[in-house]
């Protein structure tokens, strides 16, 4: 444990790049609109899936929404496939492409909790997986397919893998005797709701809605992968609740559990099965 691990990291969180990548492929490639002006992409991290949607859709203008300093600044410095920008807004990014214009890349600090689309401005809002940090997330569905073009795909990804033990031992161990006067809520990251709510939720407000989930078997090599992964994302609303010492001292508790629940297979790898539930939803025509 050492202190890179107590911040968004964005070098942390890209360690495992070609895993968390997959989901968003296997999400893009069911988005079926085809011409496509305006994309936002929602929790855009270090932007290196918002990149993929310009080069998905050339002509398109892009906006990456984050709330995080220190990913903004990542992909803002990123290599991007058109003309790049970073601002800053309180809870607006609606389109800005001129009729005839080249695609573009644009970067915006926004809170996704209070972020609202003009009506009938978008034709692509995507999130690959962001939306399980925002409590009441579905409760925003309905003014963001508003803020769809008839036509338009809300396509998100959550992870569903609260109920692994790479994430009952974190709260087991937050809420336990020595932890426990130290945290507020219980469990910071599960928002997500389950595939048939999601369906219902979306089904109000779409015309169509495709959800489906898949657990992934992820090999993964080295010492205390599964910690390494989680350091990044799950851990860190722990870590950044208590002062240095208490942060190391909480996570190395953390890693010795998790050696226990994830052990070494015969290969020298380390199997970290990840649950991962996705939406595509598409307003009227
Ligand atoms: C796990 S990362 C996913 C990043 C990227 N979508 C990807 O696929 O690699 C989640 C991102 O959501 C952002 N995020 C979390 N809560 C947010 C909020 N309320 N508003 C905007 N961004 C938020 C985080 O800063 C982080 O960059």
């Amino acid at each position: 444990m050492t202190e890179r691990h107590i911040r968004w990291d964005p070098g942390q969180y890209l360690r495992y790049r070609d895993e968390r990548q997959r989901p968003f492929w296997e999400l893009l490639a069911r988005i079926p609109t085809v011409d496509v002006r305006n994309v936002v992409d929602l929790g855009c991290g270090t932007g290196a899936g918002t990149a993929e949607l310009s080069r998905r859709w050339p002509g398109a203008e892009v906006v990456g929404i984050d709330l995080s300093d220190e990913m903004l600044a990542k992909a803002s410095a990123s290599e991007q496939p058109a003309g790049v920008r970073s601002e800053d807004v309180s809870s607006h990014a609606g389109p800005r492409k001129e009729p005839g214009r080249e695609g573009s890349v644009r970067f915006v600090r926004a809170d996704i909790a209070s972020w609202t689309p003009e009506p009938s401005s978008l034709d692509v809002i995507f999130s690959n997986a962001a939306l399980h940090w925002i409590p009441g997330h579905a409760r925003r569905f309905g003014s963001w397919v508003e803020g769809l073009r008839r036509g338009g795909v809300l396509a998100f990804q959550v992870p569903g893998n609260f109920d692994a033990p790479s994430h009952t031992l974190l709260s087991d161990l937050a809420t336990s005797a020595e932890w426990r006067h130290r945290f507020a809520t219980r469990d910071p990251a599960n928002q997500v709701h389950r595939p048939s709510d999601y369906y219902n939720l979306l089904r109000q407000v779409a015309e169509d809605v495709d959800i489906w989930e898949t657990t992934y078997y992820h090999p993964l090599s080295g010492d205390d992968p599964v910690f390494e992964w989680v350091s990044a994302t799950a851990l860190r609303p722990y870590v950044e609740a208590l002062n240095r010492d208490e942060a190391l001292s909480f996570a190395e508790s953390y890693r010795e559990s998790l050696r226990v629940a994830y052990p070494r297979e015969a290969s020298g790898e380390t199997m970290f099965p990840f649950r991962r539930i996705f939406a595509v939803a598409t307003r009227a025509r």
